[in-house]
């Protein structure tokens, strides 16, 4: 319990994680499978509202738009969708959801506040059907990863999960966000699929995430932290509270931060435990989960008892 209550201090370091999580970042941290450099300037002392800022003044959403090789060679161009992806609510939602996947969020009764959102994010195959009460049942947008594209157990083409949502998939690339390289060598095809689809359902929505977008807010949590974070890519969790930021006014996310049903329960779903779900192994996130927690703008009782952060959407802010 004492590291939950500095999680939600904000004062947790990697230096209190179980010896098989250090273990494991070390391990990511002498490897750098991606090739990343950090090349910016630690800005540690950023004030939470500071902190806005500066997402509003640097984060861009952005996805792949056929424009650029390899993509235009191939003729992407006409295959992408012809409405970017930040564009499809010009005016902006009101309030939405990115609810996580996390087994904290069993029990808390959550699914009627999460429905009453403008707009509702979910991640990679994490249902709603039979645990409604406590995730809801509006879909709005799901972002997966390319293993849900490329790995035939996830039946991406025809379950249900997938259809009448706004998709937003991505994969690792390197850091240097070469896309010759990263067509030649992703981390798992999705490429291919991606086509398939977009040939199949042409009017369904469904982007890929700019390499540099998910490069470029790497960058940004490891200039706002003291330690050295995992040089690999940010958790689906971080990309998918950034781009809510873009498209709402208001953005409410629901046991990234975990509340006191905290477990190492995997997933809501499925019955596996592991802490480097929650806490992080591969991907930075406690280090994500403490710079949001700084930008929290809700209450001590909705942190601890729904797993709730409040944050301001990009164009609500006065900067
Ligand atoms: O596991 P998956 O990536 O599908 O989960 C979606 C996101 O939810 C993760 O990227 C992570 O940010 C968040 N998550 C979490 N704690 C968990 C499980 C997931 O914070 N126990």
């Amino acid at each position: 319990r004492a590291f939950l209550y500095r999680l939600w201090k904000g004062t947790v370091s990697s230096k209190m994680l179980n010896p098989r999580l250090q273990k494991a970042m070390r391990y990511y941290m002498s490897f750098n499978k991606h090739g990343v450099r950090f090349r910016g300037r630690r800005e540690v002392r950023r004030t939470g509202p500071e902190l806005l800022c500066e997402l509003r003044r640097r984060v861009r959403v952005r996805t792949l738009d056929g424009k650029e090789p390899p993509f235009s060679a191939l003729g992407w161009r006409p295959l992408v969708p012809g409405v970017p992806l930040s564009q499809l609510h010009p005016r902006g939602l009101r309030t939405c959801a990115v609810v996580m996947s996390a087994g904290a969020i069993l029990n808390s009764s959550l699914g009627e506040e999460i429905d009453s959102h403008d707009a509702v994010l979910r991640f990679n195959s994490a249902p709603t059907r039979g645990y409604e009460k406590d995730v809801g049942n509006k879909t709005t947008v799901r972002i997966i990863n390319s293993q849900i594209l490329a790995n035939p157990s996830h039946h991406f083409i025809d379950s249900s999960l997938y259809k009448d949502v706004i998709l937003v998939a991505w994969d690792p690339a390197p850091y240097s966000a070469n896309l010759n390289l990263w067509y030649k060598k992703p981390d798992y095809n999705l490429f291919t699929p991606y086509i398939q689809h977009r040939r199949r359902h042409p009017t369904q929505p469904f982007y890929i995430l700019h390499p540099k977008f998910i490069w470029q807010l790497w960058d940004i949590i490891q200039e706002n932290t003291r330690e050295k974070i995992q040089p690999n890519p940010p958790s689906s969790g971080f990309i998918g509270i950034l781009i809510m930021m873009s498209m709402c006014r208001e953005v409410h996310v629901y046991e990234y931060i975990p509340s006191v049903r905290q477990t190492e329960l995997c997933h809501y779903h499925e019955l596996y435990y592991d802490a480097a779900c929650t806490l992080g192994a591969y991907h930075p996130l406690l280090y994500e989960k403490l710079l949001v927690q700084r930008l929290n703008m809700g209450t001590q009782a909705d942190l601890h008892h729904k797993g709730k952060v409040v944050l301001p959407g990009f164009r609500a802010l006065r900067c």
